[in-house]
């Protein structure tokens, strides 16, 4: 059914959200990844633009298309993100659902790499930016409301808590992605909201009712 107009709540709000995985290249043809869809990010940008936001979706190499009705900003790498996500501001909000890759491969090699004498070979990390906390951290472009995830496979709601404070964001959501779960790559999600005013803990639910929620609380904060 078409939404009323009164139901467009955010109208004139630009909120950003980012999205899926970062990849990070070994080599011309080689990457690390994650096991991120982006299927909750994209679902989230969906329902943040179905309540009339203006939203900008930067999004990783993603397994499931981008939300229609965004400006879709496609990247790659975790730095591109970065370059991205800055260049979108300022907005009202800021969600940051992509699993950024922690690590690069400090220097990609130009040409494909080739099995030889000297066995495999050594790849060099080098932590990327945190772009949650470069966000979080921008002193009079700060988007009014930051929100952050926390993707973790133990002590779930802890490591999440500690995550908000250390990174600065008003609220974080927090879910298992333990194989066990199917959470990561599946259709539903079970996730813990953390704000500075206490913690829910929602029913496991379809990507989409835990968008189209999230979505209302941010219209709530917003509007
Ligand atoms: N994030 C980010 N930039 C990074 C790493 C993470 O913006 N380089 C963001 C994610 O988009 C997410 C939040 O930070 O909103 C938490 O990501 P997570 O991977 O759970 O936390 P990390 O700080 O990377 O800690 P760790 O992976 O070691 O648990
Ligand atoms: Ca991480």
């Amino acid at each position: 059914a078409a939404l009323s107009p009164t139901s467009r709540v955010l109208a004139g709000r630009h909120v950003l959200v980012t999205s899926g995985p970062t990849h990070e290249p070994i080599d011309p043809v080689r990457y690390i990844a994650n096991r991120s869809s982006g299927a909750q990010g994209t679902a989230i940008a969906a329902a943040l633009a179905s309540l009339g936001a203006r939203v900008t979706f930067v999004t990783g190499p993603a397994s499931v298309p981008p939300p229609p009705g965004t400006n879709v900003v496609p990247v790659e790498t975790a730095a591109q993100m970065l370059d991205a996500v800055r260049s979108a501001m300022p907005a009202d909000a800021a969600i940051m659902a992509a699993a950024v890759a922690d690590w690069r491969v400090v220097s990609s090699s130009v040409q494909k790499l080739k099995k030889g004498e000297s066995g495999p070979p050594t790849l060099t990390l080098a932590q990327n930016p945190d772009i949650l906390a470069t966000v979080a951290g921008l002193g009079s472009d700060r988007p009014r409301l930051v929100v952050g995830f926390a993707a973790e496979t133990e002590n779930v709601v802890e490591n999440a808590r500690a995550k908000r404070l250390r990174k600065d964001c008003d609220w974080i959501v927090a879910n298992d992605v333990s194989p066990s779960t199917g959470i990561m790559g599946g259709s539903e999600n079970a996730v813990t909201l953390i704000t500075p005013q206490g913690e829910e803990t929602w029913e496991r639910m379809t990507k989409e009712a835990v968008a189209a929620r999230l979505a209302e609380r941010i219209a709530t904060v917003l509007s």
